[in-house]
């Protein structure tokens, strides 16, 4: 995260008030990682729409949190919307009761709501960004893919990509190309954990305590990841790299395959994908 010396808010929105209505999985993951960033409490709040969870999430990352916010709102230059999509429509009711202002950038992270729905809900005047991050920005590891509105500017655009990029990467797309990014990895890291957790069924099937064999995978997916990212290589040349002819690795390679690794994830994501855009059988 880049951060400035008299403290990293004015690096990610400089003199901005950002408020995060939605605290829960992915909008607590975002707190997490913004606030370890480096970011001054007071200009950074929360919403949630318990009491309870309000409590919990003001004792949990140290910031204000409310039920009602309608002072809050008209006076917020960012707001992050992290709510369930079947919660959007309400919540964008209560911030168009509240006084929101136009010039306010509304950031989403709901899945599948388009751009458009949102600027209606809203009366057309704000500038809107959708965004969709994961949660691994919980521990600045998030990867998020974000695409503006027909309001939003190039400095609307550096905002959001200062805001996800304090907790991972992030990257600008075409709208029309989100639910490709949700189906992989908005839901991504669920697959992961899938798979780390059968590897690691594995290694106790093959006697390794369930401690080790844990440490060993999870390890091992996140230094193939580096890997990856930082070779500048192929998959298969890497993959070729682990591979001794007529040895271990090949052999376990041609079982995968023959259990159709590929095409079952090539296919899952399509069924995420195929979820969001309402074509799912
Ligand atoms: N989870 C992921 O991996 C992931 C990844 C990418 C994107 N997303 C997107 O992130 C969004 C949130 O998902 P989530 O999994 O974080 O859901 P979640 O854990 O259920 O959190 C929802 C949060 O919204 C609050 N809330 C609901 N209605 C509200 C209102 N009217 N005003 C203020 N706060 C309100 C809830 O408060 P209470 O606790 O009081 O109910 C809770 O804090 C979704 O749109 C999802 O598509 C999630």
């Amino acid at each position: 995260m880049k951060t400035s010396e008299n403290g990293a808010v004015a690096a990610l929105a400089p003199g901005k008030r950002i408020g995060i209505i939605g605290a829960g999985a992915m909008g607590g993951a975002l707190l997490r990682g913004v606030l370890g960033s480096g970011v001054a409490l007071d200009a950074v709040w929360a919403a949630t729409k318990s009491d309870a969870s309000a409590r919990t999430v003001a004792s949990e990352f140290g910031i204000a949190t409310h039920t009602t916010y309608a002072e809050l709102t008209s006076s917020s230059d960012v707001l992050l919307l992290a709510v369930k999509p079947a919660q959007l429509e309400t919540a964008l009711r209560e911030l168009s009761a509240a006084g929101l202002r136009a010039d306010t950038l509304i950031i989403s992270v709901a899945a599948g709501v388009s751009i458009e729905r949102i600027e209606k809900a809203l009366g057309g005047s704000n500038p809107v960004i959708r965004a969709m991050p994961n949660t691994p920005s919980f521990v600045g590891q998030g990867m998020t893919a974000i695409a503006g509105g027909s309001l939003a500017t190039k400095e609307h655009l550096a905002i959001a990509e200062r805001l996800f990029g304090a907790v991972g990467l992030c990257i600008t797309i075409e709208e029309r190309l989100l639910n490709a990014v949700t189906a992989i990895s908005g839901s991504g890291p669920a697959y992961v954990y899938l798979i780390i957790e059968a590897l690691a069924d594995a290694g106790v099937r093959v006697g390794l305590p369930r401690d080790v064999a844990m440490t060993l995978v999870a390890q091992t997916v996140l230094g193939a990841a580096v890997m990856v990212q930082e070779s500048d290589r192929h998959p298969a040349a890497l993959r070729d790299d682990v591979t001794t002819p007529a040895g271990c690795t090949i052999g376990a390679l041609l079982v995968l395959e023959d259990g159709k690794i590929r095409s079952v994830l090539a296919r899952a994501v399509e069924e995420a994908r195929n979820v969001l855009e309402g074509t799912s059988r």
